[in-house]
């Protein structure tokens, strides 16, 4: 089911008495990308998965963004669906909100998932790439730079087998709102460093790596499960950075485990 809160586009699967998961997606995808974790966990858990505003079905407004509207928006959401300390789930961008959630309002949560994301701001370099992807954007259209960005989220296997799913996910990102897609690159390219915040997560977490994750490689996630007080890693075979589309199977397995665990 399908419902607008504060003009966004979430998506709400499952039975609403059950115990309830945000689900954020990454950069520049949809929530759409948690679909198989979905389609599994809503028999069990009441699923709230939302279009980040400027992208898939939400507005982008005037595309001012930053991290802290995208955390208002979520925080918008749990209050207005009444989310009894739901379960945050997040993948990159997802995991930059969640992070920062997490360090704003982590009271409002009872454990966390964290999927190839990492705690650190961007570093010069990092900046100056999102303001070529923004020149890029304004010069070429959106179409040439999400082709490119969403190829290099995958794994050679997944590119290499799923070559018709892939084209199908990255038509739909070209797509979205241009504005919306920039929107997000700044908001990215401004939101602060959450590495000091990451002793203070004591909630259940549970950390997702691809292992050929090359944006958020293991090694980065490693460093952030050693600074969280209570949390397990799941490195996830034969994926990228997008494992929740390219291995399904374990990523849904990794977090079931988890959640067995949590009272
Ligand atoms: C994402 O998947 O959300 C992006 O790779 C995040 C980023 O560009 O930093």
């Amino acid at each position: 089911m399908k419902k607008i809160i504060n003009g966004l586009s979430v998506f709400i699967e499952g039975n609403s008495k059950n115990k309830s998961i945000i689900f954020i997606h990454g950069f520049p995808y949809d929530h759409n990308m948690w679909k198989s974790q979905i389609d599994v966990l809503s028999n069990n858990y009441f699923c709230v998965a939302y279009d980040i505003r400027g992208l898939g079905e939400s507005p982008t407004g005037d595309g001012q963004f930053t991290m802290e509207s995208f955390v208002d928006d979520l925080e918008t959401i749990i209050d207005e669906l009444n989310l009894e300390k739901p379960i945050i789930c997040g993948l990159s961008m997802g995991g930059y909100i969640s992070l920062r959630a997490l360090e704003r309002m982590q009271y409002k949560f009872s454990a966390a998932i964290l999927c190839d994301t990492r705690s650190e701001a961007d570093n010069n370099e990092g900046k100056l790439k999102r303001a070529a992807a923004i020149k890029r954007i304004n010069t070429e259209g959106l179409a040439p730079f999400v082709n490119d960005f969403i190829r290099n989220c995958f794994a050679e296997d997944y590119k290499k087998n799923k070559e018709a799913e892939l084209r199908k996910i990255i038509e739909k990102s070209s797509g979205f709102c241009p504005v919306g897609v920039k929107g997000s690159l700044l908001a990215m390219l401004g939101r602060t460093d959450t590495t000091q915040n990451l002793c203070n997560i004591k909630i259940p977490t549970l950390l997702v790596c691809g292992e050929k994750d090359s944006l958020t490689p293991p090694s980065v996630m490693k460093e952030m499960f050693h600074k969280v007080p209570n949390a397990e890693y799941v490195e996830i075979k034969n994926a990228g950075h997008m494992t929740p589309i390219e291995n399904p199977e374990e990523v849904n397995n990794a977090i079931i485990n988890f959640l067995s665990k949590l009272n």
